[in-house]
């Protein structure tokens, strides 16, 4: 039947709170609660010999395969090519036969996804789908499928899928890591003993609803914002960035935080706020660095980070949002759900149709 808001204002800030169950239910599909291991569906190929992995999706879900390439190169030691689809379709990149096309949709009917996929299969590689809706024109066309557990997303910005998707993708990597022999059984199990985790600390996040609120006060009296991580908070700040765009008209550029330098400092003032995300771990050091050139040029810093972040960056940014520390494999999943936050936030203050923004469509079935 029909998909209700169940008292909530709109369908984004509904699935907003469907993160945790969502994330939930995605992982109880791929983990054996017995022996708390990746145990995924039959793959028509080894993820041991697979030579290369390359990644394609469109808007949130390339995003999502960011972080998946993040996590393919560092815990299976895979190889990984990544573009948008519809620049993959028209590369026609030389593909090694025999690897693994790894294409990620909601909806699977996105056009230039699918034809990226059948651009994929034409050279021979293995399509590995991660995908919302399961019986979807991608889902057929596919070796494999991996079902993102989401339900229905009703709200043309995705938000859910979003970590759902991740939820598959870091399971994924967990499997290649092992198969590869990447990665020991302890390494496997501290792994998903931090993803079986996630529902919880997911939804401890709600707990900063009234800091996030407070940097959309600041947010929507903005005309350009710039989000900035390093490493797989680079694809959150991306993410973070192009909500923000999607639901309240504003004006927001993502950038790699070391990259800075080489151009948006020159936009730093006053008017412009820096929205970085900036969890404790290896980066951190880095960003941190990045933050105080910003703020030394007068930038309004508003901060993600967590509990154990916090303390070395409340001197430096106006607002800082803390939520719970988690390792640095499952971060970014957990800071996804701040910076989709935000961008909800702000577009209630600006009073936009949140659910249907302007010139924007759930599914994008032509190119
Ligand atoms: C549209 C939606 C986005 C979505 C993108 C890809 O632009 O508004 O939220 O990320 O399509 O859609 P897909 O169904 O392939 O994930």
């Amino acid at each position: 039947g029909a998909v209700g808001k169940d008292g909530y204002r709109h369908y984004m800030e509904k699935e907003l709170h469907e993160h945790p169950v969502v994330i939930g239910q995605t992982l109880q599909r791929l983990i054996d609660p017995a022996t708390r291991r990746v145990v995924l569906p039959d793959l028509p190929f080894d993820l041991a010999s697979v030579p290369r992995a390359v990644v394609t999706a469109c808007g949130s879900a390339f995003y999502a395969g960011m972080i998946g390439r993040y996590w393919l190169e560092s815990v299976a030691h895979l190889p990984v090519d990544i573009d948008v689809a519809s620049e993959m379709r028209y590369r026609d990149p030389p593909l090694t036969p025999g690897g693994m096309g790894l294409l990620i949709s909601q909806s699977g009917e996105t056009a230039d996804t699918l034809a990226a996929l059948r651009g994929m299969r034409a050279q021979r590689q293995h399509i590995l789908s991660v995908l919302n809706v399961e019986q979807s024109t991608m889902a057929r066309e596919s070796d494999v499928v991996l079902g993102t557990a989401a339900g229905p997303e009703i709200s043309v910005a995705s938000t859910k899928a979003f970590t759902a998707q991740l939820s598959v993708l870091a399971c994924l990597a967990i499997a290649a890591g092992r198969q590869r022999g990447v990665l020991s059984s302890d390494q496997e199990q501290a792994l998903v003993a931090s993803l079986l985790d996630l529902p919880s600390r997911a939804g401890e996040v709600f707990d900063q609803s009234d800091a996030i609120r407070e940097m959309a006060a600041v947010i929507a009296g903005a005309r350009d914002v710039l989000y900035l991580g390093r490493g797989s908070s680079f694809p959150v700040a991306l993410e973070g960035a192009l909500k923000l765009k999607e639901v309240s008209y504003i004006h927001a550029e993502a950038y790699a935080a070391g990259e800075m330098k080489h151009g948006p400092i020159s936009l730093i003032d006053q008017t412009v706020p820096i929205v970085a995300t900036v969890p404790s771990g290896r980066l951190f050091e880095k960003t941190l660095s990045n933050l105080q050139e910003a703020r030394a040029r007068g930038g309004r810093l508003m901060v993600f980070t967590d509990t154990q972040g916090a303390e070395r960056l409340r001197g430096l940014a106006e607002i800082v949002v803390a939520i719970p520390t988690v390792d640095e494999f499952t971060a970014p999943v957990l800071q996804t759900i701040p910076v989709q936050m935000l961008a909800y936030e702000v577009a209630l203050l600006k009073g936009t149709d949140v659910d249907q923004p302007r010139n924007l469509a759930k599914s994008v079935t032509v190119e």
